[in-house]
């Protein structure tokens, strides 16, 4: 058949190992996950996470690359071919997603580079450099600069399209697999230079002493919708994105380990980056935050107050924030195409990758743009009257879209299709954990997404509902 020859796999396990890691590795976990830790109970959060990790996370993890590699089919084909049609709906939210993620991702991808580039100018005290700019002002001057926010927006998704267009093998994977190994290197690097630090105990005390009063009363449910959209976000859930790696797997490869695999290397990496910023932030006395402010403000600070040497950790730890950032973007982007490419190559038309992506690309411009010219909401009227277009955005996919179309796929596949999941992964993996996969399909996961909801919706609106 045609579509065999020509639809596209990964050459090897541990390049798509890289590649999914690559994913789920990107901004959540290094300005999430830490503040998160250290603000909701320390070593507890962490208890809590990995518990979540194992009866969700791996669940999500399994039952999304299953779906593909069982279908052979990206998003909205492998859902319609899965289910003869009746559950296509799923795969259509599920694609939508990744469009608005993309448009602020590249944006704020596109801020990686730019500091990349002004620590690097720093190093040899060029002009384009930071040059001693306290961190705030570095900042709010970059996003009231509409040109040159949309100028590295556009560097960002062009990088991200090129290495796309290339290919599963040629582009994504080749490009993970050097990158990856790569970012873990420079992580232990700055890890060892901020633990060393003096008085960089007060940061890991800040991440890990375990606080069990954040637990208290109606507390628990706080901590337990902040680590769960967490979770998700950074595991890079509930869009797609592993539905369509793992049609791309071979039919040998060993789900069970991977979905084992793949939340728990990304695990152990936010909390090295939590290692990595924690203790710096606190040895230059100054506050912890979350988000971009953590990222682009507080961290150029602590940059700026290491002296000499600070530029240079500065251009590496940016650096680190880029390919990070790159590594997740390419995988939205692959899961935006990739539905696109499978139905040229059912109607015959062949793999036409190239031509999909630097449309898709085209089509995401334009979301990136408007949260480029937005300035944080400094420009445009604000979306739905009261979000800046990066949070409306993020609203629209991690708020409502990412955790409905989840929560319909383990009813769907719990519920309606059973076994048809399992029978993949026994396919070719030993699958000791059947059983265990099974209830929690049916009866955790579902409740996990659905509590997900509401917590996405209760912190975007300001509800106080938990
Ligand atoms: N998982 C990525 C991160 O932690 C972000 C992401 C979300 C990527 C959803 C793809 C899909 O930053």
């Amino acid at each position: 058949m045609e579509k065999k020859q020509s639809r596209e796999s990964w050459s090897s396990n541990f390049g798509f190992m890289m590649a999914a890691i690559g994913s789920a590795v990107g901004l959540g976990n290094l300005w999430g996950f830490p503040y998160k830790m250290g603000a909701n109970g320390g070593f507890a959060f962490l208890v809590l996470y990995l518990l979540l990790v194992v009866f969700a996370g791996y669940i999500l993890v399994m039952t999304e690359l299953s779906l593909g590699r069982a279908t052979q089919r990206s998003i909205i084909p492998a859902y319609r071919v899965a289910s003869d049609g009746k559950v296509t709906f799923i795969g259509i939210l599920s694609a939508l997603a990744p469009f608005f993620i993309l448009g602020f991702y590249c944006y704020l991808g596109g801020y990686a580079v730019k500091y990349t580039i002004a620590n690097l100018g720093d190093i040899f005290n060029a002009g384009f450099g930071v040059n001693g700019l306290d961190g705030t002002s570095f900042f709010v001057a970059l996003y009231e600069n509409q040109w040159m926010s949309a100028a590295y927006t556009a560097v960002f998704m062009l990088a991200t399209i090129i290495i796309v267009s290339r290919g599963v093998g040629e582009g994504i994977e080749k490009f993970n697999k050097v990158a990856m190994p790569g970012l873990f290197i420079v992580l232990l690097i700055v890890v060892v230079r901020s633990c060393t630090l003096p008085g960089a105990g007060a940061g890991v005390a800040f991440m890990l002493k375990p606080d069990l009063t954040v637990f208290q009363g109606g507390g628990w449910v706080h901590v337990l919708a902040s680590a769960g959209g967490q979770m998700f976000f950074s595991v890079s859930l509930g869009m797609g994105i592993l539905v369509t790696y793992g049609s791309y797997m071979q039919k040998t490869d060993d789900i069970a380990k991977s979905g084992m695999m793949i939340p728990l290397a990304d695990t152990v990496i936010a909390l090295l980056a939590g290692l990595a910023i924690m203790p710096a932030v606190f040895a230059f006395g100054m506050e912890p935050a979350a988000g971009p402010g953590l990222l682009f403000m507080t961290l150029q600070n602590v940059f700026n107050s290491m002296g000499g040497a600070g530029a240079f950790f500065g251009f590496l730890f940016y650096l680190l924030v880029s390919i990070a950032a790159l590594t997740s973007s390419m995988s939205v982007l692959e899961a935006i195409i990739s539905s696109f490419i499978d139905s040229g190559i059912e109607s015959g038309k062949g793999n036409q990758r190239k031509k999909i992506a630097w449309i898709a690309g085209a089509m995401t411009f334009v979301m990136g743009m408007i949260v480029a010219f937005d300035g944080l909401g400094t420009y445009l009227p604000p979306m739905f009257g009261r979000f800046c277009w990066l949070d409306g955005f993020d609203l629209l996919a991690e708020g409502v879209l990412m955790p409905v179309a989840a929560f319909c796929t383990v009813i769907y596949f719990g519920w309606f299709k059973k076994g048809f999941l399992q029978a993949e992964i026994k396919s070719s993996s030993a699958f000791a954990t059947e059983k265990f996969y099974t209830v929690c399909l049916r009866y955790v996961a579902p409740v996990f997404c659905f509590f997900i909801l509401l917590g996405q919706l209760d912190s975007f609106f300001g509800f106080g509902w938990f």
